[in-house]
Protein backbone atom coordinates (compact mmCIF):
# COMPACT_ATOMS: atom_id res chain seq x y z
CA UNK A 1 0.00 0.00 0.00
CA UNK A 2 1.27 3.15 -0.79
CA UNK A 3 1.91 6.51 1.55
CA UNK A 4 0.98 9.76 0.81
CA UNK A 5 1.61 12.69 3.09
CA UNK A 6 -2.24 15.12 2.65
CA UNK A 7 -1.62 18.22 3.67
CA UNK A 8 -4.86 20.71 5.43
CA UNK A 9 -6.22 17.24 6.09
CA UNK A 10 -8.42 18.34 8.83
CA UNK A 11 -10.47 20.92 6.38
CA UNK A 12 -13.39 20.24 4.56
CA UNK A 13 -12.07 18.94 1.36
CA UNK A 14 -9.03 16.93 2.78
CA UNK A 15 -10.84 15.20 5.90
CA UNK A 16 -13.38 13.53 3.30
CA UNK A 17 -10.37 12.96 1.16
CA UNK A 18 -8.23 10.99 3.93
CA UNK A 19 -11.87 9.07 5.36
CA UNK A 20 -12.11 8.11 2.07
CA UNK A 21 -8.74 7.03 1.30
CA UNK A 22 -9.11 4.69 4.68
CA UNK A 23 -12.19 3.31 3.64
CA UNK A 24 -10.96 2.16 0.65
CA UNK A 25 -7.57 1.28 2.33
CA UNK A 26 -5.53 2.51 -0.65
CA UNK A 27 -3.15 4.49 0.91
CA UNK A 28 -1.66 5.00 4.34
CA UNK A 29 -1.84 8.98 5.45
CA UNK A 30 0.37 11.48 7.15
CA UNK A 31 -2.22 14.29 7.68
CA UNK A 32 0.22 17.92 7.90
CA UNK A 33 -2.62 20.16 9.12
CA UNK A 34 -1.59 23.78 11.26
CA UNK A 35 -4.95 23.30 12.65
CA UNK A 36 -6.28 27.17 11.78
CA UNK A 37 -9.90 28.32 12.78
CA UNK A 38 -11.09 26.35 9.52
CA UNK A 39 -9.85 22.57 10.79
CA UNK A 40 -11.57 20.28 12.79
CA UNK A 41 -9.93 17.17 14.35
CA UNK A 42 -13.53 16.24 15.18
CA UNK A 43 -13.55 15.30 11.17
CA UNK A 44 -11.33 12.13 11.80
CA UNK A 45 -11.84 11.57 15.17
CA UNK A 46 -13.04 7.93 13.81
CA UNK A 47 -9.38 7.34 12.64
CA UNK A 48 -7.73 8.32 15.69
CA UNK A 49 -5.75 4.87 16.59
CA UNK A 50 -5.32 3.17 13.44
CA UNK A 51 -2.09 2.34 12.51
CA UNK A 52 -2.25 3.39 8.74
CA UNK A 53 -2.91 6.98 9.67
CA UNK A 54 -0.71 9.67 11.46
CA UNK A 55 -1.61 13.21 12.33
CA UNK A 56 0.98 15.92 12.65
CA UNK A 57 0.25 19.55 13.56
CA UNK A 58 2.10 21.66 11.48
CA UNK A 59 2.87 24.71 9.04
CA UNK A 60 3.46 23.73 5.57
CA UNK A 61 6.04 26.93 5.29
CA UNK A 62 8.02 25.23 8.03
CA UNK A 63 10.76 23.56 5.33
CA UNK A 64 12.29 21.68 8.20
CA UNK A 65 9.29 20.07 9.23
CA UNK A 66 8.29 18.87 5.87
CA UNK A 67 11.85 17.94 4.90
CA UNK A 68 11.74 15.74 8.54
CA UNK A 69 8.39 14.26 7.66
CA UNK A 70 9.57 13.26 3.95
CA UNK A 71 12.36 11.51 5.35
CA UNK A 72 10.84 9.96 8.02
CA UNK A 73 8.16 8.53 6.21
CA UNK A 74 8.55 8.36 2.13
CA UNK A 75 5.33 8.97 0.58
CA UNK A 76 5.37 8.11 -2.77
CA UNK A 77 2.65 10.78 -2.93
CA UNK A 78 2.12 14.51 -1.70
CA UNK A 79 -1.66 16.12 -1.73
CA UNK A 80 -1.70 19.57 -0.83
CA UNK A 81 -4.67 21.22 0.54
CA UNK A 82 -3.67 22.81 2.47
CA UNK A 83 -4.60 27.11 1.84
CA UNK A 84 -6.29 29.73 3.33
CA UNK A 85 -10.26 29.19 1.44
CA UNK A 86 -12.28 31.85 2.32
CA UNK A 87 -12.71 34.71 -0.19
CA UNK A 88 -14.47 36.89 2.04
CA UNK A 89 -11.26 36.58 4.93
CA UNK A 90 -8.75 37.05 1.93
CA UNK A 91 -10.29 40.64 1.57
CA UNK A 92 -10.43 41.44 4.75
CA UNK A 93 -6.68 39.81 5.55
CA UNK A 94 -4.90 39.25 2.24
CA UNK A 95 -1.47 38.47 4.25
CA UNK A 96 -2.41 35.65 5.75
CA UNK A 97 -3.22 33.97 1.82
CA UNK A 98 -0.09 34.85 0.64
CA UNK A 99 2.05 33.44 3.74
CA UNK A 100 0.26 30.29 3.27
CA UNK A 101 -1.17 30.14 -0.64
CA UNK A 102 1.94 31.30 -1.91
CA UNK A 103 4.69 31.05 0.73
CA UNK A 104 3.28 27.77 1.86
CA UNK A 105 3.22 26.36 -1.26
CA UNK A 106 6.88 27.20 -2.16
CA UNK A 107 8.40 25.77 0.75
CA UNK A 108 6.52 22.33 0.13
CA UNK A 109 7.46 22.57 -3.19
CA UNK A 110 11.04 23.02 -2.48
CA UNK A 111 11.47 20.33 0.46
CA UNK A 112 9.34 18.21 -2.39
CA UNK A 113 11.89 18.62 -4.90
CA UNK A 114 15.17 18.17 -2.89
CA UNK A 115 13.13 14.76 -1.53
CA UNK A 116 12.83 13.91 -4.64
CA UNK A 117 16.03 14.47 -6.34
CA UNK A 118 17.46 11.84 -4.13
CA UNK A 119 15.21 8.92 -4.51
CA UNK A 120 16.11 6.24 -6.68
CA UNK A 121 15.13 6.62 -10.85
CA UNK A 122 12.08 4.15 -9.84
CA UNK A 123 10.88 5.38 -7.33
CA UNK A 124 11.35 9.26 -8.99
CA UNK A 125 9.10 7.41 -11.63
CA UNK A 126 6.39 6.60 -9.13
CA UNK A 127 6.29 10.13 -7.14
CA UNK A 128 3.30 12.65 -7.23
CA UNK A 129 3.17 15.68 -6.40
CA UNK A 130 -0.71 16.83 -6.51
CA UNK A 131 -1.82 20.45 -6.24
CA UNK A 132 -5.52 21.05 -5.46
CA UNK A 133 -6.78 24.29 -6.81
CA UNK A 134 -9.85 26.15 -7.80
CA UNK A 135 -11.77 27.88 -10.77
CA UNK A 136 -11.30 31.27 -9.35
CA UNK A 137 -7.92 31.45 -10.56
CA UNK A 138 -9.80 31.79 -14.83
CA UNK A 139 -11.75 34.88 -13.32
CA UNK A 140 -15.49 35.71 -13.94
CA UNK A 141 -17.98 34.76 -16.56
CA UNK A 142 -21.05 36.28 -18.56
CA UNK A 143 -24.07 34.25 -18.48
CA UNK A 144 -23.23 33.57 -22.23
CA UNK A 145 -19.30 33.00 -22.03
CA UNK A 146 -18.26 29.10 -22.34
CA UNK A 147 -17.31 27.40 -19.41
CA UNK A 148 -13.78 27.51 -17.62
CA UNK A 149 -11.15 25.26 -19.99
CA UNK A 150 -7.52 23.93 -18.94
CA UNK A 151 -6.25 26.48 -21.37
CA UNK A 152 -8.27 29.72 -20.26
CA UNK A 153 -6.31 32.16 -19.19
CA UNK A 154 -5.95 32.96 -15.41
CA UNK A 155 -7.14 36.04 -14.20
CA UNK A 156 -7.87 36.52 -10.63
CA UNK A 157 -10.40 38.69 -8.82
CA UNK A 158 -9.82 38.65 -4.84
CA UNK A 159 -6.83 38.30 -2.68
CA UNK A 160 -7.58 34.35 -2.25
CA UNK A 161 -7.70 33.66 -6.14
CA UNK A 162 -4.46 35.59 -6.99
CA UNK A 163 -3.00 33.75 -3.82
CA UNK A 164 -4.18 30.80 -5.37
CA UNK A 165 -3.14 31.50 -8.99
CA UNK A 166 0.31 32.04 -8.06
CA UNK A 167 0.50 28.63 -6.03
CA UNK A 168 -0.34 27.23 -9.33
CA UNK A 169 2.35 29.24 -11.02
CA UNK A 170 4.91 27.95 -8.80
CA UNK A 171 3.84 24.12 -9.19
CA UNK A 172 4.08 24.23 -13.12
CA UNK A 173 7.39 26.21 -12.84
CA UNK A 174 8.86 23.29 -10.30
CA UNK A 175 7.52 20.74 -13.18
CA UNK A 176 8.56 22.82 -15.95
CA UNK A 177 12.35 23.47 -14.78
CA UNK A 178 13.33 20.55 -12.10
CA UNK A 179 11.20 18.06 -13.95
CA UNK A 180 9.29 17.24 -10.08
CA UNK A 181 6.26 15.31 -11.47
CA UNK A 182 2.83 17.04 -10.68
CA UNK A 183 -0.65 17.72 -11.24
CA UNK A 184 -2.75 20.18 -10.57
CA UNK A 185 -6.33 19.82 -10.39
CA UNK A 186 -8.67 23.16 -10.39
CA UNK A 187 -12.34 22.34 -8.78
CA UNK A 188 -15.50 24.28 -8.39
CA UNK A 189 -17.23 24.66 -5.23
CA UNK A 190 -17.63 22.23 -3.32
CA UNK A 191 -20.68 21.07 -0.74
CA UNK A 192 -21.08 18.35 1.57
CA UNK A 193 -20.96 17.47 4.92
CA UNK A 194 -17.85 19.07 7.40
CA UNK A 195 -17.62 22.25 6.00
CA UNK A 196 -16.96 24.93 8.12
CA UNK A 197 -20.10 27.40 8.66
CA UNK A 198 -18.54 30.20 6.97
CA UNK A 199 -19.25 29.13 3.34
CA UNK A 200 -22.70 29.64 2.11
CA UNK A 201 -24.27 26.38 2.47
CA UNK A 202 -23.22 25.36 5.74
CA UNK A 203 -23.94 28.99 7.00
CA UNK A 204 -27.13 28.79 5.11
CA UNK A 205 -27.80 25.57 6.87
CA UNK A 206 -26.90 26.77 10.26
CA UNK A 207 -28.47 30.03 10.05
CA UNK A 208 -31.67 28.84 8.87
CA UNK A 209 -31.72 26.15 12.05
CA UNK A 210 -31.54 28.77 14.48
CA UNK A 211 -34.06 31.31 12.88
CA UNK A 212 -31.56 33.88 11.92
CA UNK A 213 -30.97 35.98 8.88
CA UNK A 214 -29.79 34.29 6.05
CA UNK A 215 -27.51 36.79 4.01
CA UNK A 216 -27.99 36.80 0.07
CA UNK A 217 -25.08 39.30 -1.33
CA UNK A 218 -26.13 41.64 -3.92
CA UNK A 219 -28.95 40.34 -5.89
CA UNK A 220 -28.21 36.71 -5.60
CA UNK A 221 -27.98 35.92 -8.94
CA UNK A 222 -24.35 35.20 -8.88
CA UNK A 223 -24.32 31.73 -10.08
CA UNK A 224 -21.56 28.66 -9.03
CA UNK A 225 -21.21 25.22 -10.06
CA UNK A 226 -21.49 23.25 -6.98
CA UNK A 227 -19.57 19.95 -6.91
CA UNK A 228 -20.35 16.80 -4.15
CA UNK A 229 -17.11 16.76 -1.82
CA UNK A 230 -16.94 13.18 -2.46
CA UNK A 231 -16.81 13.33 -6.43
CA UNK A 232 -14.65 15.58 -6.16
CA UNK A 233 -12.61 13.47 -3.98
CA UNK A 234 -12.96 10.60 -6.08
CA UNK A 235 -11.58 12.59 -8.97
CA UNK A 236 -8.35 13.80 -7.03
CA UNK A 237 -7.75 9.69 -6.41
CA UNK A 238 -8.61 9.13 -10.06
CA UNK A 239 -5.98 12.00 -11.30
CA UNK A 240 -3.25 10.82 -8.46
CA UNK A 241 -3.53 7.67 -10.32
CA UNK A 242 -3.58 7.54 -14.04
CA UNK A 243 -3.15 11.59 -14.40
CA UNK A 244 -0.55 12.27 -16.75
CA UNK A 245 2.32 14.14 -15.36
CA UNK A 246 2.43 18.09 -15.41
CA UNK A 247 -1.05 18.75 -16.35
CA UNK A 248 -3.92 20.26 -14.99
CA UNK A 249 -7.60 18.92 -14.61
CA UNK A 250 -10.60 20.78 -14.47
CA UNK A 251 -12.88 19.09 -12.05
CA UNK A 252 -16.89 20.69 -11.77
CA UNK A 253 -20.62 19.48 -10.77
CA UNK A 254 -21.84 20.13 -13.98
CA UNK A 255 -24.75 21.70 -12.19
CA UNK A 256 -24.57 25.68 -11.96
CA UNK A 257 -27.16 27.06 -10.31
CA UNK A 258 -27.90 30.84 -8.39
CA UNK A 259 -26.99 31.62 -4.63
CA UNK A 260 -30.86 32.33 -4.26
CA UNK A 261 -31.94 29.15 -5.95
CA UNK A 262 -29.56 27.13 -3.55
CA UNK A 263 -30.69 29.11 -0.49
CA UNK A 264 -34.47 28.61 -1.56
CA UNK A 265 -33.37 24.71 -2.12
CA UNK A 266 -32.15 24.48 1.54
CA UNK A 267 -34.93 26.66 3.08
CA UNK A 268 -37.06 23.92 1.13
CA UNK A 269 -35.47 20.76 2.52
CA UNK A 270 -35.59 22.41 6.07
CA UNK A 271 -39.45 22.86 5.85
CA UNK A 272 -39.43 19.20 5.39
CA UNK A 273 -37.28 17.95 7.81
CA UNK A 274 -38.04 20.50 10.54
CA UNK A 275 -40.98 22.17 9.87
CA UNK A 276 -42.28 25.83 12.02
CA UNK A 277 -45.72 26.32 12.73
CA UNK A 278 -45.31 29.91 12.37
CA UNK A 279 -42.84 30.43 9.37
CA UNK A 280 -41.18 29.28 6.08
CA UNK A 281 -37.28 29.44 6.64
CA UNK A 282 -37.16 31.07 3.34
CA UNK A 283 -38.81 33.97 5.15
CA UNK A 284 -35.65 34.61 6.84
CA UNK A 285 -33.59 35.54 3.54
CA UNK A 286 -31.96 39.23 3.47
CA UNK A 287 -29.86 41.03 1.16
CA UNK A 288 -27.18 42.30 2.02
CA UNK A 289 -24.34 44.55 0.83
CA UNK A 290 -22.62 42.81 -2.01
CA UNK A 291 -18.89 41.17 -1.77
CA UNK A 292 -16.27 43.64 -3.11
CA UNK A 293 -15.44 42.45 -6.68
CA UNK A 294 -18.22 39.66 -6.90
CA UNK A 295 -17.03 37.08 -9.29
CA UNK A 296 -20.30 36.85 -11.41
CA UNK A 297 -20.40 33.36 -12.49
CA UNK A 298 -18.01 30.03 -12.94
CA UNK A 299 -18.57 27.21 -14.90
CA UNK A 300 -16.38 23.93 -15.40
CA UNK A 301 -15.91 22.41 -18.37
CA UNK A 302 -14.71 18.93 -17.17
CA UNK A 303 -14.26 16.98 -20.51
CA UNK A 304 -10.87 16.64 -20.26
CA UNK A 305 -11.15 14.49 -17.02
CA UNK A 306 -14.51 12.84 -17.88
CA UNK A 307 -12.66 11.83 -21.64
CA UNK A 308 -8.82 11.16 -20.84
CA UNK A 309 -9.70 9.50 -17.31
CA UNK A 310 -13.53 8.87 -17.14
CA UNK A 311 -14.74 10.64 -14.57
CA UNK A 312 -18.12 12.11 -14.09
CA UNK A 313 -19.91 13.37 -11.28
CA UNK A 314 -22.11 11.40 -9.70
CA UNK A 315 -23.80 13.05 -6.94
CA UNK A 316 -27.44 14.90 -8.03
CA UNK A 317 -27.63 18.13 -6.48
CA UNK A 318 -31.07 17.71 -5.02
CA UNK A 319 -29.58 14.52 -2.98
CA UNK A 320 -26.46 15.67 -2.41
CA UNK A 321 -27.83 18.82 -1.05
CA UNK A 322 -30.67 17.09 1.31
CA UNK A 323 -27.33 14.43 2.78
CA UNK A 324 -25.53 18.02 3.68
CA UNK A 325 -28.73 19.04 5.44
CA UNK A 326 -29.05 16.02 6.72
CA UNK A 327 -25.60 15.87 8.10
CA UNK A 328 -25.78 18.99 9.66
CA UNK A 329 -29.12 17.95 11.55
CA UNK A 330 -27.37 14.51 12.49
CA UNK A 331 -24.53 16.02 14.08
CA UNK A 332 -25.49 18.62 16.86
CA UNK A 333 -22.00 18.04 18.73
CA UNK A 334 -19.96 19.33 15.42
CA UNK A 335 -22.15 21.95 14.73
CA UNK A 336 -22.37 23.13 18.84
CA UNK A 337 -18.38 22.57 18.61
CA UNK A 338 -17.79 24.92 15.83
CA UNK A 339 -20.15 27.97 16.68
CA UNK A 340 -17.03 28.87 18.93
CA UNK A 341 -15.62 32.33 19.81
CA UNK A 342 -13.80 32.39 16.32
CA UNK A 343 -16.81 31.67 14.28
CA UNK A 344 -18.97 34.16 16.59
CA UNK A 345 -16.40 36.67 16.19
CA UNK A 346 -16.29 35.83 12.31
CA UNK A 347 -19.99 36.84 11.72
CA UNK A 348 -19.84 40.20 13.52
CA UNK A 349 -16.47 40.67 11.69
CA UNK A 350 -18.02 40.27 8.03
CA UNK A 351 -21.36 40.68 8.68
CA UNK A 352 -22.41 43.68 10.84
CA UNK A 353 -20.89 46.15 8.35
CA UNK A 354 -23.18 44.63 5.32
CA UNK A 355 -26.18 45.39 6.80
CA UNK A 356 -28.13 46.96 4.50
CA UNK A 357 -30.45 50.55 5.78
P1 LIG B 1 -10.63 24.54 4.52
O1 LIG B 1 -10.44 26.00 4.78
O2 LIG B 1 -11.86 23.86 4.99
O3 LIG B 1 -9.39 23.73 5.13
C1 LIG B 1 -8.07 24.15 4.96
C2 LIG B 1 -7.20 23.32 5.90
O4 LIG B 1 -5.84 23.71 5.68
C3 LIG B 1 -7.49 23.56 7.39
O5 LIG B 1 -7.54 22.33 8.07
C4 LIG B 1 -6.31 24.39 7.87
O6 LIG B 1 -5.98 24.18 9.23
C5 LIG B 1 -5.20 23.90 6.96
N1 LIG B 1 -4.15 24.89 6.80
C6 LIG B 1 -4.28 26.22 6.56
N2 LIG B 1 -3.06 26.80 6.50
C7 LIG B 1 -2.14 25.81 6.67
C8 LIG B 1 -0.73 25.78 6.69
N3 LIG B 1 -0.01 26.89 6.52
N4 LIG B 1 -0.12 24.60 6.89
C9 LIG B 1 -0.84 23.46 7.08
N5 LIG B 1 -2.18 23.45 7.09
C10 LIG B 1 -2.83 24.60 6.88
O7 LIG B 1 -10.44 24.39 2.95
P2 LIG B 1 -11.18 23.38 1.96
O8 LIG B 1 -12.48 23.95 1.58
O9 LIG B 1 -11.10 22.00 2.50
O10 LIG B 1 -10.22 23.51 0.68
C11 LIG B 1 -9.12 22.65 0.49
C12 LIG B 1 -8.38 23.07 -0.76
O11 LIG B 1 -9.25 23.05 -1.87
C13 LIG B 1 -7.83 24.51 -0.70
O12 LIG B 1 -6.58 24.52 -1.31
C14 LIG B 1 -8.82 25.33 -1.50
O13 LIG B 1 -8.20 26.44 -2.09
C15 LIG B 1 -9.25 24.31 -2.53
N6 LIG B 1 -10.61 24.49 -3.06
C16 LIG B 1 -11.70 24.52 -2.22
C17 LIG B 1 -12.98 24.63 -2.76
C18 LIG B 1 -14.21 24.65 -1.90
O14 LIG B 1 -15.30 24.84 -2.43
N7 LIG B 1 -14.12 24.45 -0.59
C19 LIG B 1 -13.14 24.71 -4.15
C20 LIG B 1 -12.01 24.74 -4.96
C21 LIG B 1 -10.75 24.58 -4.42
O1 LIG C 1 -15.12 28.24 -6.80
C1 LIG C 1 -14.32 27.56 -5.88
C2 LIG C 1 -14.24 28.35 -4.60
O2 LIG C 1 -15.50 28.23 -3.97
C3 LIG C 1 -13.13 27.88 -3.67
O3 LIG C 1 -11.89 28.08 -4.28
C4 LIG C 1 -13.18 28.63 -2.34
O4 LIG C 1 -12.22 28.08 -1.44
C5 LIG C 1 -14.56 28.47 -1.76
O5 LIG C 1 -14.66 29.25 -0.58
C6 LIG C 1 -15.64 28.89 -2.75
O6 LIG C 1 -15.59 30.34 -2.97
P1 LIG C 1 -16.94 31.20 -3.09
O7 LIG C 1 -16.61 32.59 -2.79
O8 LIG C 1 -17.64 30.91 -4.37
O9 LIG C 1 -17.78 30.47 -1.90
P2 LIG C 1 -18.72 31.08 -0.77
O10 LIG C 1 -19.40 29.93 -0.12
O11 LIG C 1 -18.02 32.06 0.08
O12 LIG C 1 -19.80 31.87 -1.62
C7 LIG C 1 -20.60 31.22 -2.60
C8 LIG C 1 -21.49 32.30 -3.24
O13 LIG C 1 -22.44 32.74 -2.25
C9 LIG C 1 -20.72 33.53 -3.67
O14 LIG C 1 -21.32 34.05 -4.85
C10 LIG C 1 -20.94 34.52 -2.53
C11 LIG C 1 -22.31 34.15 -2.00
N1 LIG C 1 -22.54 34.34 -0.55
C12 LIG C 1 -21.62 33.82 0.31
C13 LIG C 1 -21.78 33.98 1.67
C14 LIG C 1 -20.76 33.42 2.64
C15 LIG C 1 -23.66 35.00 -0.10
O15 LIG C 1 -24.50 35.44 -0.91
N2 LIG C 1 -23.82 35.14 1.26
C16 LIG C 1 -22.92 34.68 2.16
O16 LIG C 1 -23.12 34.89 3.39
Amino acid sequence: MQTVLVTGGAGFIGANFILLARKLAWANVINLDKLTYASNLENLAELQGEKNYHFVQGDIGNFELVSYLLEQYQPEAIINFAAESHVDRSILNPENFIQTNVVGTFQLLEASRLYWQKLSPSRQQQFRFLHVSTDEVYGSLKSQDAAFREDTPYAPNSPYAASKAASDHFVRAYHHTYGLPTLTTNCSNNYGPRQFPEKLIPLTILNAMDGKPLPIYGDGQNIRDWLYVIDHCEAIQLVLQQGKIGETYNIGGLNEQTNLIVVEKICAILDELVPKSDYSHSSLITFVKDRPGHDRRYAIDCSKISQDLGWQPQENFDSGLLKTVQWYLDNPEWVNQVRSGAYKNWLKQNYDHKKLE
